[in-house]
């Protein structure tokens, strides 16, 4: 199956970019595109983690039942994992070996508060051998700018990637460029 068709976008929100050491900022190259089922945002993963480099965390956006877990699910796919992907709801992270990179997939949701989440000593998969994807990364004070600054290693591997619902099976994806 190919792609959706993507376009540049400028997103209805902020891609935090965060300073370097070095006092650069990282440019973020964001597209847009429609996806009309789950298995087309599991397409989009799946070219994710054919591309993805070592390393990469992948802060996933967007509400209760966008597709997160389905995007994951071709994430796994891409990176040649055979395992059944599923949410780590009891267990706050899965680990998938197996594949091109080993995937380590946290889901905060259950996760409300910023202490909660420290106190889960969740900081080693920022630093990942191999890729970090999140679900509900919002809640993770660390990969948002606010109220604390991120980890430099965090912010240099950091991407993106948002899911809008706008239909019983449209979704609305905007994501940065997996090998910028
Ligand atoms: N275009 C689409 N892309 C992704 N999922 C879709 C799409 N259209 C319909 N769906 C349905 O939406 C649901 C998405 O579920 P999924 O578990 O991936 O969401 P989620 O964002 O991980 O939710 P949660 O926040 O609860 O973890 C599935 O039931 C899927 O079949
Ligand atoms: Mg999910």
């Amino acid at each position: 199956m190919n792609l959706p068709v993507e376009q540049p976008a400028t997103p209805p929100f902020v891609f935090p970019r965060f300073p370097t050491t070095r006092g650069r900022r990282y440019v973020v190259r964001v597209a847009e595109l429609i996806s009309h089922s789950p298995a087309e945002t599991a397409t989009l993963g799946e070219h994710w983690g054919r591309t993805v480099a070592c390393g990469c965390v992948i802060a996933l956006h967007g509400d209760l039942g966008a597709g997160k877990t389905q995007w994951v699910k071709g994430l796994a796919r891409g990176l040649g994992i055979t395992a059944r992907v599923h949410s780590p709801t009891f267990t706050l992270v899965n680990v998938y070996p197996g594949g091109r990179l080993s995937l380590f997939h946290l889901d905060l949701y259950r996760l409300e508060t910023p202490d909660q989440i420290h106190e889960a000593g969740l900081e080693e998969y920022l630093t990942p051998d191999g890729v970090t994807v999140i679900e509900w990364a919002e809640r993770w004070p660390l990969l948002n700018p606010e109220p604390a600054p991120p980890t430099a290693a965090a912010s240099r591997a950091l991407r993106r990637v948002w899911i809008e619902i706008i239909g019983d099976t449209q979704r609305r994806i905007y994501h940065e460029d997996p090998g910028a």
